[in-house]
């Protein structure tokens, strides 16, 4: 999703490489254009920008030369108006004394449009960044100075956005933060502010957070902020980080999915130590065992978890939970939500739009909002009146890997404790992760390569590894674009199995519970040509009937194998996507953080 940050110094300085570097550590969240602005001491903007990637367009148009007092830097992820040059972004004004640039989603772009148009204004793109500036142009040719005019700009405004602008007569940055990340710093000799904290952490460790409705007016030494409501000024305390720029960097591994997949092991126990220091998690099985209905909700890979959650929370603890899409459950619970419900809302970045807009709608219904999040400040950590903190550090790579084990054994966590277990069997499993790595690496690239230049897979699983089918094929198509369709094994032979012909990859993600099951369902593939790939444990029967096998080590609780078959899933991924050339950390149309509808 785009990414913004903006730098003001004390002096006029080169700027460039500091926004080239922003750029790159902004990409993870996926983008298709990049932009910069600098502004001079004397006021002169210099705007470069154009679709296609950092390194590309940087060198292209020369970004490492840029020099001046201010700089803004876009990472654009398209939504209103086709990747080009023009849409690109920061943007200027009708005259060219503003310039500035936005994440997030103008919903009322059209129509604003449409409005400055007719009030003469020169508006070049589609873009609705655009619109951010033309809004604030607005009320500074009516006379109102540059807080003013941002603060009734974001009144005109529909939509969640925070956008960073600058007028080239004055010494000052400005940022507003409405339903989109914003984080700011103090770095030497001059403010920053951006999208997230990661880019952040070059430049600095003492931050500021910005929440909803507030603007940050940056001066070279100081970080002020405006309420949007009234003007009024804003204290809040420097935070300092201490976390490393370890986290950030790729170290030895080629990819950060594949670092963040051999991290598995160590955030997993870090994990547990936490879930077992945790005065959250009282609270949580507490408030989940007097609801009358609990909903586990999420999107994507998070969504999965939920499901394979509600599994746990069923057979452990014997208790019926009801996971669910986020924007589904507005759609289908909406309406039969009550006070004594509650929600579980689970969500890597803690800041996805359709999980917020959930959980807009529980609060509005009174309903209970826990959540299970990773991004520590995010807005599901700070609106969750309980949450888990998934304690993965960054996960940069697009594809979610440590951030589903750790969800999963969150629940798993949970499930144990409601259910009155011993949680301390879950000690094993990071062991049991490593191992699993260890042995399906290899097993994981070789498949690969037999499977490089198929177009369509089938994932099949069943009760505990059904959700696993679904997230390992989630995983492939988000990063082979192989088209994988993750399936309830026994809804196999209702329809899909009707694609199956010679040589029809099907992977059977096999539960040392349901062998029997899983043996009829590869002979009803094998039989019509199929090639039935199975991942699981080490099993004769399956074995003898499969194609090819990808082994887990043997563990006795089923539960815990779920968590675990996952992990070759990740890998055959991995491998898949590099060796159909594309790079698995940012695959094209995606994005790490979606905060739009
Ligand atoms: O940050 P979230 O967990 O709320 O993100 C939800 C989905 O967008 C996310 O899980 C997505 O499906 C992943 N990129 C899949 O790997």
């Amino acid at each position: 999703m785009c990414g913004i940050f903006g730098i003001i110094t004390s002096e006029e300085r080169l700027l460039g490489p500091t926004l080239i570097e922003a750029g790159r550590m902004l990409s993870y969240r996926g983008y298709d254009s990049v932009g910069c602005a600098t502004i001079s001491q004397e006021g002169e903007i210099d705007l470069r920008k154009d679709a296609g990637k950092v390194e590309t367009v940087a060198e292209k148009y020369n970004f490492a030369e840029m020099t001046g007092k201010r700089g803004i830097l876009q990472l654009r992820w398209a939504t209103f108006g086709a990747p080009s040059q023009v849409n690109s972004q920061p943007h200027l004004d009708s005259d060219g004394d503003l310039v500035g640039a936005h994440n997030g989603n103008v919903v009322n772009n059209v129509e604003l449009r449409k409005e400055f148009i007719s009030e003469g204004m020169t508006v070049r793109s589609e873009n609705d960044g655009e619109s951010c500036i033309h809004a604030v142009e607005r009320y500074v040719d009516r006379g109102f100075n540059m807080v003013e005019a941002i603060r009734k700009a974001a009144g005109d405004l529909e939509g969640d956005f925070s956008f960073v602008i600058g007028k080239d007569d004055e010494d000052v940055l400005y940022a507003i933060k409405k339903g989109s990340g914003l984080v700011a710093g103090y770095a030497e000799e001059a403010t920053v502010v951006s999208s997230d904290l990661p880019s952040l952490l070059p430049l600095t460790r003492r931050i500021v957070r910005v929440e909803d409705g507030e603007i940050v007016i940056m001066t070279p030494d100081k970080i002020e902020l405006r309420s949007v409501a009234d003007g009024g000024v804003i204290e809040r305390e420097i935070e300092e980080i201490t976390e490393t720029m370890e986290a950030v960097k790729k170290g030895n591994f080629a990819h950060f999915m594949l670092k963040e997949i051999h991290e598995q092991p160590k955030v997993a126990e870090e994990l547990l130590h936490l879930l077992d220091n945790s005065e959250d998690v009282d609270q949580i099985v507490a408030r989940m065992k007097t609801a009358d209905h609990v909903y586990l909700v999420g999107c994507g890979t998070s969504y999965h978890a939920c499901l394979l959650g509600s599994v746990y929370f069923g057979r452990l603890a014997g208790k019926a939970t009801i996971p669910a899409v986020a924007t589904q459950f507005m759609a289908q619970y909406g309406p039969t939500l009550g006070p004594n419900d509650v929600g579980i809302f689970v969500s890597q970045s803690g800041e996805t739009k359709d999980v917020l807009n959930a959980i807009e709608l529980a609060e509005q219904k009174g309903i209970g909002v826990l959540g299970l999040v990773n991004v520590v400040g995010s807005t599901l950590m700070r609106v969750s009146t309980h949450h888990i903190p998934l304690g993965c550090g960054y996960e940069i790579s697009v594809p979610a890997t440590k951030t589903f084990t750790n969800q999963v054994l969150s629940f798993l966590y949970l499930a144990l404790r409601m259910g009155g277990h011993d949680t301390n069997i879950l000690y094993e499993l990071p062991e049991l992760m490593k191992q699993t790595i260890e042995a399906t690496d290899g097993q994981a690239a070789e498949l690969a390569k037999a499977l490089v230049d198929v177009p369509d897979l089938y994932q099949l699983g069943y009760g505990l590894t059904y959700p696993v089918a679904l997230e390992g094929s989630l995983k492939l198509k988000e990063i082979t674009y192989q088209h994988c369709e993750g399936i309830l094994s026994t809804e196999f032979k209702h329809g899909p199995l009707s694609a199956v012909e010679e040589g029809y990859p099907v992977v059977f993600v096999a539960g040392q519970e349901d062998v029997d099951l899983i043996v009829s369902g590869i002979n009803e593939a094998t039989c019509r040509g199929g090639r039935a790939i199975v991942v699981g444990t080490e099993d004769a029967r399956l074995r003898a009937n499969g194609d090819d096998f990808l082994t887990i080590p043997k563990v006795d609780s089923p539960e815990i194998e779920a968590l675990l078959i996952v992990i070759p899933l990740q890998l055959l991924s991995y491998h898949l996507a590099l060796g159909r050339g594309y790079d698995p950390d940012f695959p094209r149309n995606l994005s790490k953080t979606l905060t739009v509808d």
